[in-house]
């Protein structure tokens, strides 16, 4: 198996995390093979930020007016680190950003050298690895292919404290299918149905505080809002 260790450094916060990274499951739809996501953000993951909301999400605003000050947040598919990670980073949270395309940590470290970033493929996470505060995975988990996202979830909430937050935006359906152009590269997704999302999340013991449809940028989605229930399931 493929292992990749690749220090998450924070400049002038004198932190390193050692993170190992391994290959998630693969398939191919369409003639596309699910491994195209990382080649596809490392080709395509300028054009996606110019097309994408400079402006953070509110639901990560609220979450950062209910954090301590410096809390640690995890910012799970992070992109290029804008709008989401350059947000925390500014209100003065310890922000570490893991994405499985190389350029897209890249790119997020030249756009916000504030946080702390790794290539990282979430689907390899380990149980524990990171102890954290509050997990964000905006419009990421979706292109991982779906029987890891119930690991993905336990795994998260390794990460938290009982009452740690988590904020998913996701698809709105089930879904799984590929784009040939999105953003000028072919691209994967893979999502169950927003109920089923959730009873993963909660199977992996978060309480959900909201869950709801919404349009963002034009698509619908799930976003869900949730806290890590003091037993752990
Ligand atoms: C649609 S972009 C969203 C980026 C950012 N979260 C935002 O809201 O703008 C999806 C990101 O998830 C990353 N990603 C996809 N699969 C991943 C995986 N298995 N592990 C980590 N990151 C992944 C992609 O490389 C890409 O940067």
């Amino acid at each position: 198996m493929f292992v990749r260790r690749d220090p998450v450094t924070a400049p002038g916060r004198g932190e390193q995390y050692s993170l190992c990274a391994c290959r998630p499951s693969s398939r191919t739809v369409d003639g596309v093979d699910s491994d195209v996501v990382q080649a596809g953000y490392d080709r395509g993951g300028d054009a996606y930020l110019r097309a994408r909301n400079r402006v953070p999400d509110p639901r990560v605003v609220a979450l950062a007016g209910a954090l301590r000050p410096g809390a640690r947040v995890l910012d799970l598919g992070c992109g290029a680190g804008v709008p989401t990670a350059r947000f925390l980073a500014a209100e003065g949270f310890d922000v570490i950003g893991l994405d499985v395309s190389p350029r897209q940590v890249e790119r997020a470290r030249g756009l916000v050298p504030a946080a702390a970033f790794a290539v990282r493929d979430m689907a390899a996470l380990e149980p524990h690895e990171l102890a954290v505060e509050a997990v964000v995975a905006l419009f990421a988990i979706f292109h991982v292919p779906r029987e890891a996202h119930a690991g993905i979830f336990r795994v998260l909430r390794s990460f938290l404290p009982a009452g740690g937050h988590l904020l998913v935006i996701g698809g709105g359906d089930a879904y799984e299918g590929v784009q040939h152009d999105f953003h000028g590269v072919p691209m994967f997704w893979s999502q169950h149905s927003a109920a089923d999302t959730r009873r993963l999340v909660e199977e992996a013991g978060f309480r959900v505080r909201s869950d709801s449809r919404e349009e963002i940028d034009g698509e619908v989605h799930q976003v869900l809002v949730a806290r890590a229930a003091s037993v752990r399931f």
